[in-house]
């Protein structure tokens, strides 16, 4: 095992000890909980944001969703991040909201289905070939969508799907809206435009979420 590459490295008190070595439990708890979250590797681990002065607030309203993660999920509480300019720390926002639910639940003994990460144009694509191909691989994954404690749909409206594809993204978001499981949606369109792109259905289930605009500039290059 290679303790450098722990997911925990930047918060747990034994990194680095006598104590981190390859018997540690909650190594191998936090690698399989990753393994199956489907987070890309770039996001699991801390990617330090600094606001513009105007996203401050916005920041605010996010840092509070992320202290008190594990309530707003036992809520079913949603989030709606999105902003018109791409590389201003959506995905950022809320890979960082899953690692800290992540972190606080690793302890429990029942991980199965806790968190899922989907970007949402390749998991768009996975169910067109499902129509024509069925695949068991797909259906776990639809499956684990619509159960898990919270979903991340990243990018949701980067491309205009088909009636059948709008469809089933609907059947999931309802089913998790009605059975009040978490979801955060990261766009890089309003609510409204969300709402002309997939359809009312769709815009109305999103919009009970806790919307948070950020405004910055790309800051993927700096
Ligand atoms: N406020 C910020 N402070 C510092 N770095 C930032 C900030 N916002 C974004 N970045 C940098 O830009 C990178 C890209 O951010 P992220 O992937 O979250 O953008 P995004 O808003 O999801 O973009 P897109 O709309 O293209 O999906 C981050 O990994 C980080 O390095
Ligand atoms: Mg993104």
């Amino acid at each position: 095992m290679n303790t450098k590459k722990c997911y925990a490295k930047n918060y747990c008190k034994m990194y680095s000890t006598s104590k981190c070595n390859e018997r540690c439990d909650f190594w191998w708890k936090l690698n399989n909980i990753y393994n199956k979250s489907n987070l890309p590797v770039r996001y699991r681990y801390d990617i330090p944001l600094r606001p513009e002065l105007s996203d401050r607030q916005s920041f605010t309203q996010l840092k509070g969703f992320m202290d008190n993660v594990v309530e707003r999920v036992e809520n079913g509480d949603s989030l709606y991040i999105y902003s018109g300019t791409t590389g201003n720390g959506k995905t950022t926002w809320s890979s960082k909201i899953m690692n800290m639910y992540i972190r606080k639940i690793v302890a429990k003994s029942d991980l199965e289905d806790e968190v899922l990460y989907l970007n949402v144009s390749l998991f768009v694509e996975a169910m067109r070939n499902q129509y024509s191909e069925y695949s068991d691989d797909i259906a776990t994954l639809k499956e684990r969508a619509m159960n898990c404690k919270l979903l991340i749909l990243d990018d949701i409206g980067a491309e205009r799907p088909s009636e059948y594809v709008c469809e089933r993204l609907y059947d999931l978001i309802n089913h998790r809206y009605t059975n009040m499981l978490s979801t955060i949606y990261t766009s890089n369109l309003t609510p409204i435009e969300l709402g002309d792109r997939l359809g009312a259905r769709i815009e109305s289930r999103v919009r009970s979420a806790e919307q948070v605009k950020l405004v910055g500039a790309d800051r993927r290059t700096v």
